[in-house]
């Protein structure tokens, strides 16, 4: 496949639907209005030089090779920054206009290394191409004089370099890190001749406060910011277009390949979930897919203290079939369970489910989900009706109050934080209600109207009082509670939330918000224009989380903020395919568009298409599942893609269930730590590697398409099959394309979703089917799924997790921009300069009464278990807050983490953990114990990679 080009008009696209025509250079043209002339020659197959100007930037107007003659007007203006008006007669290409365009370009080249040849864009750089269009053919001005030819470069960065020997001086870079990245890291410093870009006024880029999203990068028309992947391998020859593994933004890309080996990861312009943005992960963090301690071969071992022995794939699948058949022989069916992995495909996770319900013959199967969103499937699906975020994210451009609680996007999301910051330079208003002083609350040129620092764990109190104000100041949208909700229970839920016991007044105590500034949150939410609202764990991660999101629905229908653009509920889904791993089926409950496995219909359809009897009943949960290994009644498991022994809570109680089974498979790329309590190894394939699809999280379908063969020898959907085979089970599927057709043929949201529809459209919203066959960007636009929408009543519940004496602290944690997750891809990657290790965030206030610097190591301990780590000094959280990442294995913050879980679906309480700090002296016993396993890991894999 040939590299995948795309065509820059020059200026963005107007959003005017009239009409304006005009000749250019006699062809006769009608565009938009406010279009630029630039654009409209483009569109019209005449593309005019330009340096400047490029159509993901407003025009700048400050190169001079884009002129254009007007007839009846004077000069010869930039065509970039002219837009086209009625009957306008336009030429584009004139003696004179030649004349000019080489003088400038002749200045430009003057000041520019001619080292063509050897240059590392070579073949892809805008000035070489605009000299070759302009007929530049002598420089008549020569080197001697002064130039910026021996300014030292800038290499700072691990990815990238700045060369300002090349540098133009055209601002790309710096309207792309304003206008796109919304960082505002560039600046042009100095004037004339002395010009020159300077990241965040003098430093290197690595010290400024450039995030690394590579907008300037992909904007710079010449050399000068350029990927040092590039310079070290060279122009690559073909691209694939596929989807970013990490967040559940989405982001295309082009991945672009010499031979079989990535040169750059370029986010793609046609891309509708982040229209050619990207960040540092999905754009650079891609080295761990060829890291050497990716584990290629399978390997088995009889007993979790033995040392793992490689075999061959044949051996590896044999001894999972042998010794799960004779765990059920022994055990009983329900024995066995599996764990599908939000960050394979759809069609990998569907396969999963499919097995243990099929193959093994129970509904013991879950996803990780479980941990992060499984309130949301709940909440939404009790108050709307279906378990997914109801906007696209080009909704926020019509969002007049942004509501942002418990997520922190700039990190978690942020190429949808981009964007939120540009309607929010716009003019949109923020509420930010988090216990953190999370980076949003103050960017540049964007600040919280509210921030309400509210005490972790009290989320419902403070919807709920939101919803008092509402209430009892006359402001909800009676008209559309009257026409599209369920209005005797809206009216139960009137009379609950106007009690006195859910006032602002009352709830300030709880919620640690003084009153007023509640209400004028609440009244801004009610009445500022279209209000949406946009949240992520630090929703979920709650005793009472499923009562939270749907509190946040309360509001939304009691405000009419619900069913059509600017508005709606979104959770911010942390995995790449947290929405597609739920919507395949993968908790116990649900067959696949989430469909209870009790109602006999449902089962009836899947009987019949995969040839087997269903169990009626649901299966376990992951927390279950550990339980009645503990207790003797669960033996073997099948974990694909997930890091339980890591990822969930309770770490001890997670490796006691693990180490009580008799044969645990974990299919993953490294040894994970829950790998250390396997008895199979299974080699698992990155996105690279394989076709398929993932859902982000605004229900957008996309495909995932093979860049190179698996390092493994398979994709993971493969090892699935063969799983199934050699239980004797069978499923035939050539390409993941018949497993799409499969799960569109069982699931009423995906009927109309076909990898051709995909390949034709870019990609689709679910539901897509005959009402919609091109899919729904925007959810419950004239009716909610489940018919009238549902107010549920929110009663606040403390969690029984209490800071006391002994624990006088909260902990909540979260995640930082530059790691994902647990961090096994990205610490293998070149973020890890950015991000060492994790530091428990404390109060200055708390930090002096405990003798505690910046700096210091201090045990971090709660009733579950203590962890060491080194302290950050900060006021960024609130007193009585402290707050950590959880990217690296040996913080084991999970050691600390209870097991409260959400009542509705046992998510975990990750983010309200009751603690005291101390200094300590460095790391527990618990760690020093950890650091001995792992090393010895770390040397397993690393032999493993030398012997290849
Ligand atoms: S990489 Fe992104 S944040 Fe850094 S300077 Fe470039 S545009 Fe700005
Ligand atoms: S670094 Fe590139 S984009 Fe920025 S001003 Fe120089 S040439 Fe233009
Ligand atoms: S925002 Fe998310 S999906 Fe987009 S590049 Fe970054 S990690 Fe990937
Ligand atoms: S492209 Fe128009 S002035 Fe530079």
């Amino acid at each position: 496949m040939a590299l995948v080009s795309e065509i820059d008009l020059g200026t963005p696209a107007p959003r005017s639907e009239q009409k304006v025509s005009l000749s250019i250079d006699g062809r006769h043209i009608a565009v938009p209005a406010g279009t630029s002339i630039m654009r409209a020659a483009a569109e019209g197959g005449t593309q005019i030089p330009k340096l400047c100007a490029t159509d993901s930037l407003e025009p700048f107007g400050s190169c001079r090779m884009c002129l254009v003659e007007i007839e009846g007007r004077a000069g010869t203006p930039a065509s970039c920054s002219t837009p086209v008006a009625e009957g306008m007669i336009v030429r584009t290409q004139t003696d004179r206009l030649a004349r000019l365009r080489r003088g400038v370009m002749e200045l430009y080249i003057s000041d520019h290394p001619l080292d063509c040849l050897t240059c590392a864009a070579n073949g892809d750089c805008e000035l070489q191409d605009m000299a070759g269009a302009v007929g530049l053919r002598e420089v008549r001005y020569g080197y001697a004089g002064e130039n910026h030819l021996a300014d030292r470069k800038d290499e700072s960065n691990p990815y990238f370099t700045y060369d300002p020997a090349k540098c133009i001086i055209c601002s790309r870079c710096v309207r792309a890190c304003d206008e796109v990245q919304g960082t505002l890291a560039l600046t042009i410093e100095g004037r004339g001749f002395g010009s020159r870009v300077s990241p965040s006024a003098h430093e290197n880029f690595f010290d400024s406060e450039c995030v690394s999203c590579g907008a300037c990068v992909q904007a710079c028309p010449t050399a000068t910011l350029i990927e040092k992947s590039v310079i070290e391998i060279g122009q690559p020859e073909r691209s694939v277009v596929t989807t970013c593994a990490y967040c559940g933004v989405g982001c295309s890309f082009k991945a672009e390949l010499r031979g079989d080996t990535v040169v750059r990861m370029v986010p793609y312009k046609d891309g509708k979930a982040n229209h050619g943005h990207s960040c540092v992960k999905g754009r650079f963090a891609w080295g761990y897919t060829t890291h050497r301690e990716r584990i290629l071969k399978p390997m088995v071992r009889e007993r979790i203290e033995d040392p793992w022995r490689e075999v061959s794939w044949d051996e590896a699948i044999g001894r999972v079939a042998s010794e799960f058949k004779r765990i059920q022989k022994k055990y009983g069916p329900r024995a066995l369970g599996g764990i599908t992995s939000s960050r394979c495909t759809d069609e990998e996770t569907f396969l999963v489910q499919k097995l243990v319900r099929a193959g093994f013959g129970n509904n013991n199967v879950d996803t990780c989900a479980r941990v992060c969103h499984s309130p949301t499937g709940y909440g939404l699906k009790t108050t709307f009706g279906t378990s997914a975020g109801t906007q696209d994210f080009d909704s926020v451009e019509q969002a007049d109050v942004i509501v942002v609680m418990g997520a922190n996007p700039t990190d978690g999301h942020p190429v949808f934080a981009s964007r939120m910051k540009k309607r929010l330079r716009q003019g949109a208003k923020l509420i930010v209600i988090d216990p953190r002083r999370i980076d949003l609350v103050r960017t540049p040129h964007v600040a919280a109207a509210y921030h309400l620092a509210l005490k972790p764990g009290t989320n419902v109190a403070m919807l709920t009082a939101f919803a008092h104000v509402i209430v009892t100041e006359g402001l909800v949208n009676e008209e559309f509670v009257r026409t599209r909700c369920d209005v005797v229970a809206f009216q139960d839920w009137a009379a609950f939330v106007r009690e006195p016991r859910n006032s602002p007044e009352t709830m300030a105590s709880v919620t640690g918000v003084p009153a007023d500034i509640i209400r004028a949150a609440a009244r801004l939410y009610a009445t500022g224009g279209n209000a949406a609202f946009y949240y992520g764990l630090g929703i979920t991660e709650h005793s009472q989380g499923s009562t939270a999101v749907m509190a946040i629905a309360n509001l939304a229908m009691a405000t009419g903020n619900i069913g059509r653009p600017g508005v709606g509920v979104n959770p911010l889904r942390g995995q790449n395919n947290v929405q597609g791993s739920c919507d395949m089926g993968s908790f116990p409950h649900e067959l696949s568009g989430y469909r209870h496995i009790s109602d006999a219909a449902t089962r009836a359809l899947f009987e019949s298409d995969w040839g087997v009897a269903l169990d009626d009943g649901p299966g376990l949960r992951i927390p279950n599942m550990l339980d009645a290994s503990v207790a003797g009644r669960f033996k073997g498991l099948y974990v694909q893609g997930e890091d339980i022994a890591q990822s969930d809570p309770d770490t001890q109680h997670v490796i006691d269930g693990l180490k009580a089974m008799e044969c645990v498979v974990v299919q993953d790329l490294f040894l994970c730590e829950t790998a250390h309590y396997a008895h199979v190894f299974l080699p698992g394939s990155t996105f690279l590697e394989k076709d398929g699809t993932f859902i982000n999280a605004e229900r957008r379908i996309q495909r995932v398409r093979k860049v190179m063969e698996p390092r493994n020898g398979f994709a993971d959907w493969e090892i699935t099959l063969k799983i199934a085979k050699a239980m004797g089970y069978s499923m035939h599927y050539d390409h993941p394309s018949q497993i799409m057709d499969e799960i569109a043929r069982l699931t009423p949201t995906f009927a109309g979703v076909t990898y051709e529809k995909l390949d034709a459209l870019g990609s689709v919203q679910w539901p897509c089917n005959e009402k919609a066959p091109a899919g729904t960007p925007v959810m419950h636009m004239n009716g909610f799924v489940r018919g009238l929408g549902n107010f549920v009543i929110t009663e606040y519940i403390p969690t029984d997790e209490r800071t006391g004496p002994r624990f006088p602290l909260l902990l909540t944690t979260g995640r930082i921009l530059s790691q994902y997750n647990v961090g096994a891809q990205t610490r293998r990657t070149q973020n890890i300069v950015w991000h060492q290790e994790d530091r428990l965030e404390i109060h200055p206030h708390d930090a002096d009464q405990r003798g505690i610097r910046t700096g210091d190591w201090v045990k971090l301990q709660s009733r579950a278990g203590a962890t060491s780590l080194r302290a950050l000094v900060t006021d960024r959280v609130a007193p009585g807050v402290v707050y950590t990442t959880f990217h690296h294995p040996d913080t084991q913050a999970n050691v600390v983490t209870t097991d409260y879980s959400d009542w509705a679906t046992n998510c975990p309480e990750y983010k309200v953990t009751a603690v005291q700090v101390s200094p300590s002296n460095g790391p527990t016993d618990w760690q020093r114990h950890y650091q001995a396993e792992s090393a010895q890991t770390q040397h397993i894999a690393s032999s493993l990679a030398a012997a290849e």
